[in-house]
């Protein structure tokens, strides 16, 4: 640990930035990271540096094993290093916070509570109970789920359940949004959808974006740089700028940047990767 960071602690007082304005993105730095689990015969995670820019989106990715849930895990403050540090707009991460939140596959909702319970309860649990009602409204709306407040979350579609958890993540205005393969459980036509509909509204807030993914396709959509990593141990083997500035699925944009992942994991990977179809899962 560096002392020149400071540490984050309590629960940040005066930090209420409005649900639609624009929020200082995160930067995020790793600086030296190595990481072995207990009884583990390697380190999952090997000399790690990277430096994710405010408002950027970055894609991680690697085959299975290869260590993206531990970096984004350490990243989210849930997991502490063996060595080495994470930086989050100079604080040293040493726990969870809601500025730095995770979005995981399942949206994990409670199941007898309206959608807009669900969304309001990180502001409830945060003493920030007064802001909810607006607040609710106003993020359903982002992510298109106005009509649905009262519905119970069960009557809803996976899809519409991974909006609720988005709007809940949200709801405490975090600088940066960790997503581990958020949409993996989707179907095709939803998860295009939500990848778009992410994307723009991190782009609109501000938000920082890390993105953990085995698809190619996704991190070519969603990502403005990727890091690509290699297993035993983990590490970060190549980095690719994806593009400069957004663009939609099946314009020249998308496929210039599916092409350059592609190019930077064949290089990464000493192989080419070959696929029967449009699926460029790895
Ligand atoms: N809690 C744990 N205890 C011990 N070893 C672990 C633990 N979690 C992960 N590992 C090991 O660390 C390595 C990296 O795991 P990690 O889950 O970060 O990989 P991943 O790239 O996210 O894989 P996937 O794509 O399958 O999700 C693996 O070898 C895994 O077995
Ligand atoms: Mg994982």
């Amino acid at each position: 640990m560096t002392n020149t960071s400071a540490s984050v602690e309590g629960k940040f007082p005066g930090w209420h930035a409005p649900v639609t304005g624009h929020v200082r993105g995160a930067e995020i730095r790793v600086t030296g990271l190595t990481h072995r689990y207990r009884h583990a015969k390697e380190n999952a995670l090997q000399d790690i540096n990277l430096r994710i820019a405010s408002g950027e989106a970055a894609a991680i990715i690697g085959r299975s094993g290869c260590g993206k849930s531990t970096l984004l895990h350490i990243i989210a403050g849930l997991v502490k290093p063996s060595v080495g540090e994470v930086t989050i707009n100079g604080l040293v991460i040493r726990h969870p916070s809601p500025r730095w939140v995770m979005m995981f596959q399942q949206p994990s909702l409670f199941p007898w509570a309206s959608v807009a319970d669900n969304v309001a309860l990180g502001l409830r649990f945060n003493g920030r109970q007064s802001e909810a009602k607006s607040r609710v409204a106003e993020l359903l709306d982002l992510v298109e789920l106005g009509s649905y407040a009262s519905r119970n979350v069960q009557d809803l579609s996976g899809g519409q359940q991974q909006r609720v958890a988005l709007a809940r993540s949200l709801a405490l205005s975090p600088e940066a949004l960790l997503l581990d393969e958020p949409f993996s459980a989707l179907d095709t036509f939803t998860r295009s959808t939500m990848q778009r509909d992410v994307r723009r509204i991190a782009r609109e807030l501000g938000i920082t974006l890390v993105l953990v993914t085995h698809d190619i396709n996704e991190a070519a959509l969603m990502s403005d740089r990727a890091f690509i990593m290699a297993a035993h141990p983990g590490r970060i083997r190549n980095e690719v700028t994806v593009r400069s500035a957004d663009t939609l699925t099946g314009a020249p944009g998308f496929e210039q940047a599916q092409r350059a992942l592609i190019e930077a994991y064949e290089g990464a990977a000493g192989r080419s990767i070959s696929s029967p179809s449009t699926d460029w899962t790895i």
